[in-house]
This record gives structure tokens, sequence and C-alpha cells, in this order.
């Protein structure tokens, strides 16, 4: 099974970036130790602050992988482009945001990725990942 992960913008910043909200891990340690659980899934991992880059990812990896993990950060809040690729690609994706979205700021509450992703875990840290995979495991 191969699984790929999309991180939006400012997430290369993960555990220096506002440690209260996101945790003080960076996502380049969690996602060794993620790799190091799941032996037979082939991961791979993109990270872009600019939303072209993300879309040409869910482009390149949208026909070949078997599952797609987006954290589209704060795109996932503006990006009609970004809601689009999903609907243009054969691989489900599904939502992952680190914090729970719906107790923050009101503009946090509106995605244009829920209606077009297969799923959405919010909230439980990076653990968001890890469940995700799961999902994509019971499938
Ligand atoms: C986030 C939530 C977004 O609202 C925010 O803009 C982010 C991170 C999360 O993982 O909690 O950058 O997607």
């Amino acid at each position: 099974m191969k699984i790929s992960i999309i991180n939006g913008p400012n997430l290369n910043l993960l555990g220096t970036r506002e440690p209260g909200i996101y945790g003080n891990h960076s996502f380049v340690e969690y996602f060794e130790s993620l790799k190091k659980q799941y032996h037979s899934i082939e991961f791979d991992y993109f990270q872009s602050n600019i939303e072209g880059e993300l879309i040409d990812q869910l482009h390149a990896v949208g026909f070949s992988s078997d599952g797609i993990i987006l954290n589209a950060a704060a795109y996932t809040h503006t990006s009609v482009g970004i809601g689009d690729a999903i609907k243009t690609i054969d691989t489900g994706v599904i939502e992952v945001h680190i914090s729970n979205t719906f107790a923050r700021e009101d503009f946090r509450h509106t995605s244009y990725i829920t209606p077009n992703a297969k799923g959405l875990m919010v909230g439980f840290g990076l653990d968001v990942y890890r469940l995700a995979v799961e999902s994509f495991l019971a499938k």
C-alpha cells in the first residue's frame, strides 16, 4: 500500500510554531516514527507553502497512491483550487487537522476540502495522521 502525506503552509515549522496549539514535535520527527509503525506501507511526504505546488502534488500522486492524507493548513479555509483538485484525481483524500479547528476562530470552521474528502480527522494532535492511516488500512 502506498500512502501520500501532503502538508500545507507553515507546517514546516511544527515544533516551534505556536507549540501550545500544535505541540513540540517537528513533522519530520513524527513522520519517522510513523514509518517505523507501518513497515509494510510505502509513504511519501510533501510540504509546501505555495498553493499551486500543493495542487501539483495532488495531481502527481492522485492517480498512483492508494490514499492521500492532506493537511492543507490555512488553504483549507480559502482554496477552491485545492478543493477542485481533489475532485479531479482518483485517489481518496482524508483531511486532517492537528488542532480542533471547530473550537477555534469562525473562519476555521469553513473547509473547501471536507465536501470532497473521504473523511475528516481533527483535534487529536499529530495522531490525526496515524488515525487517517488506520482508516485506509481498515478499508
Ligand atoms: C491546521 C488548522 C488550520 O486552521 C491552520 O491554518 C493550520 C493548521 C491544523 O492542523 O490544525 O495551519 O490545519
